[in-house]
């Protein structure tokens, strides 16, 4: 197991559009294994293959309270969207200490491969909707902070190119 680093915005490395996986073998099970320790280590609820820099699409979730319920995303397709959409609250792995209200679809439904590689359809409402939209987006190359107002983009960026020339330091 290892731990990996997650690229921190604006790093254009986040807007890179990820390819299918192309089989789920040894290779990605390890992927799957190094990612799950990392989201944990960093108390997230989701990381996409696109924020540790692989660009493949894959996705690791827990949003269970004893972070005892991973659930990985292989190919991930939207089949379903509700017509209720709400403004949440989200934060990113990639934006540390940023924290703003973003539209989602309050339910979707799923498509995709499980980490054996089987199909599965997962229905999803709530938190675990809002954390599949949020991570689907990063294997299209979309940052959360994207959907802020131009103004409030350039406010974190600049935050965030501070926070890292410091820690360079
Ligand atoms: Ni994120």
């Amino acid at each position: 197991m290892a731990l990996l680093q997650i690229l921190r915005y604006p790093d254009p490395r986040l807007h890179t559009v990820a390819k299918p996986v192309a089989s789920v073998d040894a290779r990605i099970q390890t992927l799957i294994t190094d990612m799950l320790q990392t989201m944990y280590e960093a108390k997230g609820i989701g990381l996409a293959a696109t924020q540790i820099d692989v660009h493949e699409r894959l996705i690791v979730m827990d949003v269970s309270e004893e972070r005892d319920q991973p659930l990985i995303l292989i190919n991930p397709q939207l089949v379903w969207t509700s017509a209720e959409t709400h403004l949440n609250e989200e934060g990113c792995l990639s934006v540390p200490g940023i924290y703003d209200g973003v539209e989602r679809f309050d339910a979707v439904t799923v498509s995709a491969l499980d980490g054996k590689g089987v199909a599965r359809v997962v229905q999803a409402q709530d938190l675990l909707a809002v954390c599949i939209q949020h991570e689907m987006d990063h294997l299209m190359g979309k940052v959360f902070v994207e959907y802020l107002s131009p103004l409030k983009r350039n406010r974190i960026k600049k935050k965030m190119q501070k926070a890292q020339r410091e820690e360079a330091q």
